[in-house]
């Protein structure tokens, strides 16, 4: 595979977790996961991490992943590549896993004192990414090993800030998010 090559497999095996941080932000709101409880004086997780965008956001990276499964085919020839489908496994732990990330990141961030929606650069880029592949790692060890080859996964970690940083100055823009981060 080239560069490009790599690129496109990069993201597309990792749509299913990007998708639900974004549904989460669209829909999410509500009781906090952590029901307002605190720890060492600050918030467990905080406001921003709610049930409805946890079970949203979960369900759309679900729903996505059938979708993109069905499509790989047809769009994979018209493209040249060779392009993944996902497994039930591999989908619950791209999609739950971003989410559970995300909120191992926020649980990170007040241990260390910042409030909610303080910017923890690389943490806020990563935590997701890296939940996703360790819960796909888990659930679904074979697929995740051939899906993330080296170059795949060295391409997730380069592309996977850049369109984060992208999407949040968009929901920012959008009047959707709090902060462009
Ligand atoms: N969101 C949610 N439930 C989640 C994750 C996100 O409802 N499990 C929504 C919240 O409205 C949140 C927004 O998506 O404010 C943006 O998510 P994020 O940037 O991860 O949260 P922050 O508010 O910045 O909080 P934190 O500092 O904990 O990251
Ligand atoms: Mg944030």
């Amino acid at each position: 595979m080239g560069p490009v090559e790599v690129a496109v497999v990069a993201i597309w095996s990792m749509l299913p977790a990007y998708v639900p941080n974004n549904v989460a932000v669209v829909l999410g709101g509500g009781r906090p996961i952590d029901g307002g409880r605190t720890w060492g004086g600050a918030r467990l997780l905080g406001d921003g991490k709610t049930w409805r965008g946890l079970v949203a956001g979960t369900l759309a990276g679900l729903l996505l992943a059938l979708v993109l499964g069905a499509l790989a085919p047809t769009v994979g020839a018209a493209l040249g590549v060779a392009l993944p489908g996902f497994p039930l496994a591999a989908a619950v732990g791209l999609a739950l896993g971003a989410m559970l990330g995300d909120i191992a990141g926020s649980l990170f961030k007040r241990r260390t004192g910042r409030e909610r929606g303080a910017p923890f650069p690389v943490l806020d880029q990563l935590d997701f990414a890296a939940g996703a592949l360790l819960l796909a790692l888990v659930l679904a060890p074979t697929w995740t090993l051939a899906t993330f080859t080296p170059a795949v996964l060295l391409a997730v970690v380069v592309l996977t800030p850049l369109l984060h940083v992208g999407t949040n100055v968009i929901g920012y823009w959008l009047g959707l998010k709090r902060e462009p981060w």
